[in-house]
Formats: C-alpha cells, structure tokens, sequence
C-alpha cells in the first residue's frame, strides 16, 4: 500500500502533510511512502530527513500521485480548471479508487467533489472530523487553531508601535496594553494565553457560557451579554448558533464602550458553515486610538470587521487591521509536524495491515462525519447543493454490502 504527498502549491501555503516522524511511522507499519522532492522545503523538512525516514522521493506530483492508493494533503487538491501556478490538475492525476485525506474546504466545493467523485477517489474532508474524545488526536481544527491564536497575537505585538506589558522606567511609566479577544473556541483561548504571557491586560467575548469559565481561569475578564438566549447559544456539537438580531444589538451596544479603551483587538468568532459574525463595525474602528491593530483571523470567512482584507493589512482611521490569510502556515514547521500527526493518527484505525488495504467501518461516527466522496458519489449532506438530501440515503447506495464494513483500497 502507498502513501503519496506532494507540495502543497495554493497560494499562502508553506505547510506539508508529512513530517519525518509520520514517515517512519507509516514505514514502520510496512507502507510505502513516495513524497514529491521538495515538498518539505516551506516547513524545512529537506528531502534528506524524508529519504532518512524511509521516504522513497519522486521528482513531479504527477510521479508522486500516478500510484499512490492514500493521498495526504494539506489543502484541497487542485481541480479540473483550476489554475495554480507549478501544477497541473491534481484530481486527474490520482489514481482511480485512491483515498484522499486532506483539508477540504467542504461547504464550498461542490464542483471538486464532483470531480473527485468522478475519478472513484474515497475523500475525507479533517474539518469534518467531529470534536469527540476518540478523535481528539485527529482534530487538526483545534491543532491548527491553536497556532493561528498565538501567531494572531505575534502579529499584532509586530504591528504594534508599543509594547505589551507595563514598564516602569526613569524616564516614566509604560501602561500596559489592552486587549481584546472576540471569539474564545481553540484560537481565541490561545490567543489571550499568548496576550497575556506578553504582559496585556486581556479581555474577551463569546456567545457560549461555557466559555467564561475558560476565559476567566486564563486570567481574562469575560464580557458577553448573559441574556436567554446566550444561555441557549451552543449546539449539540459545541459550536456557537447564529444569533438573533436583537442579541446582536445588544451585543453590539456592550462592545462599543468596550472596544473604544482596547489597544489590540483579535478577532477569532467563527460559525461553521456560515459567514463569520459581523462584530467590529466601522465605527467601532474609528473610536480606537490611533497605532491601535485588529487581527481578523475570521477573514477568510468574510472577517469579524468588516473592513478587514485577506492577504493584506490595511490601516483605516488609524488603525492596523490584519487579515493575514492562512495563519497556521505562518507557523510552518509546528503546523506541519502536528497536523501531519492528526493524519496519522485519522489513518491508523483504517489500516487493515495484514490485509494491506483501508478498512472502511461505515458505521464509524469518524467515518460518517468526515467521509465526502465515495464508490462515484458525494456522500456529505455539508456539500453545498445536497444539504436537504438525506445523509443515509447516500450512504446506503455506496455502503451495499450486508457486512458495515468496505475495502476501499487495494
Ligand atoms: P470556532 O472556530 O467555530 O469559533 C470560534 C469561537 O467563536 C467559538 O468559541 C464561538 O462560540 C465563537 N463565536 C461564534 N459566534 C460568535 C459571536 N457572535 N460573538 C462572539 N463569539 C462568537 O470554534 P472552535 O475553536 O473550533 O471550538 C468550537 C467548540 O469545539 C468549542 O465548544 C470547543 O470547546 C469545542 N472543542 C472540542 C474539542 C474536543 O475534542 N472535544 C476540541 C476542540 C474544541
């Protein structure tokens, strides 16, 4: 059985699917592991440390994918009319019936899926992989999140033309910054640990009550309207709902004040599957103090503010708004060691070795949730377009033996 990765090639990404670590695992394990030449180099894992690891190294993705059955990635392969400088179309270089396991992007990726599902290919979308005990270990949300919250801060203690914590000198004293941090999930919590081992006197908002407890025991105040329905704001599977209107007004009118004394504030408030919440408003950003910086890490969901522009920092009456794209890439190296981690550890239980193949379990909550594509259809309701359609229907069509179990690759 072979395991192939290639370079990740979108834009803004530095990050590889493999660290030697994981290499020598799956070599370990008796499986045959063919990375692209090069691949490592955004994460500096030369291809002498994949080659000491048991790597066999090929020089093209198109050589690297030709034969591979389980393809990691980092980013969503580059589809039919796709154009992303240095390759050409990944999907058509799989092979047919191989597993891709990867970032995906799911809810908004209908034609790729198709494409994928065209080509027989068996794909896992990690973000779908659902946040239970068993997968902590696979949960590349929470692991990639978690650098972007400390990266986020960096940033922004970059950006920013004064320090963080107080400093009392002869020539006078240095009051220390505030800070505040919107969003407390994996990212916002990182990011007011980070604020405050730099020395920043540090707040925070949220919609779930679970939060406070968090936010507080990290030393943060917690502000949030505490009203009914924030009491009801967090799903079965933990996210945060949508809010109403009129929670958003109130919502609003306790973070004017708020936001007015901050120095830096982090925007980090996500609803899966939706835009990201409107929450730092134009005229909010014109009540900080000038050399005062925003980071939106919601900015590729649309951003908390709405001013805020992937890829670029722009400064609006006065302030620095950040809207670096991809902020876990800006932390390479950890990224790539620890979600090349969460993919071995998604692989694993998949394995049958003696038989050298995947075992599917279909009746897995792991497999369910993140499976995207399998036997020539889309299997997610999360694929934009099938989201009436009912989740099982497609999976009995694909999962047709009696046993709940499937090969996927030979
Ligand atoms: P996320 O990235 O989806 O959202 C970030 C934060 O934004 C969340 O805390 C959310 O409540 C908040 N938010 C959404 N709308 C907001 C608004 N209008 N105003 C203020 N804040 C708003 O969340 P993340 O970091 O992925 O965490 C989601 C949940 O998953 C949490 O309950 C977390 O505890 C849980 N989790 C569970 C794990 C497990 O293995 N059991 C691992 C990691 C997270």
């Amino acid at each position: 059985m072979k395991i192939g990765i290639v370079k990740e090639r979108r834009p803004n990404e530095s990050r590889v699917a493999a660290s030697a670590d994981t290499v020598k695992k799956f070599v370990a394990l008796g499986l045959d592991v063919v990375i692209e030449a090069g691949a490592g180099e955004g994460a500096a894992i030369t291809d002498a440390a994949y080659r000491e690891a048991g790597a066999t190294l090929a020089k093209t993705g198109a050589d690297t994918l030709a034969d591979a059955d389980i393809v990691l990635k980092g980013q969503k392969p580059i589809g039919p009319g796709a154009t992303v400088r240095g390759t050409g179309d990944e999907v058509a270089m799989m092979k047919a019936g191989a597993t891709l396991i990867s970032l995906m992007e799911p809810h908004r990726n209908r034609a790729l899926f198709e494409a994928l599902a065209a080509k027989d290919v068996t794909c896992f979308a990690m973000e779908l992989v659902p946040r239970i005990t068993r997968a902590q270990s696979m949960d590349v949300l929470s692991s990639q999140s978690n650098l972007a919250g400390y990266k986020a801060v960096i940033e922004a203690a970059e950006a920013f033309g004064r320090t963080f914590p107080m400093m009392m000198t002869a020539a006078g004293t240095v009051p220390p910054a505030k800070c505040l941090v919107m969003g407390a999930g994996v990212a916002g919590l990182q990011a007011i640990a980070t604020a405050r081992r730099l020395g920043a006197v540090v707040s925070a908002t949220d919609v779930r009550p679970a939060a406070k407890e968090q936010v507080e025991s990290l030393g943060a105040t917690f502000i949030a309207v505490e009203d009914e329905e924030f009491k009801q704001a967090e799903t079965e599977g933990g996210y945060a709902k949508s809010m109403s209107d009129v929670y958003k007004q109130k919502q609003t009118a306790l973070l004017v004040e708020t936001i007015a004394k901050q120095d830096l504030v982090i925007c980090t408030a996500l609803i899966p599957g939706s835009p990201a919440p409107i929450l730092v408003n134009e005229e909010m950003v014109k009540s900080m103090k000038p050399g005062s910086v925003i980071v939106d890490l919601a900015v590729e969901q649309g951003g908390n503010c709405p001013l805020s522009r992937l890829g670029k920092t722009i400064i609006k009456h006065g302030v620095s708004i950040i809207g670096t794209a991809n902020m876990p890439s800006r932390v390479s190296i950890d990224a790539s060691i620890l979600y090349a981690k969460n993919l071995l550890n998604f692989v694993m239980p998949l394995l049958d070795l003696e038989a050298k193949k995947l075992t599917v379990d279909f009746e897995d909550k792991i497999v369910k949730e993140s499976m995207v594509t399998h036997a020539g259809a889309i299997v997610h309701p999360v694929v934009h377009g099938i989201v009436d359609a009912p989740r099982s229907a497609g999976r009995r069509r694909t999962a047709s033996n009696s046993s709940t179990t499937q090969n996927v690759t030979k």
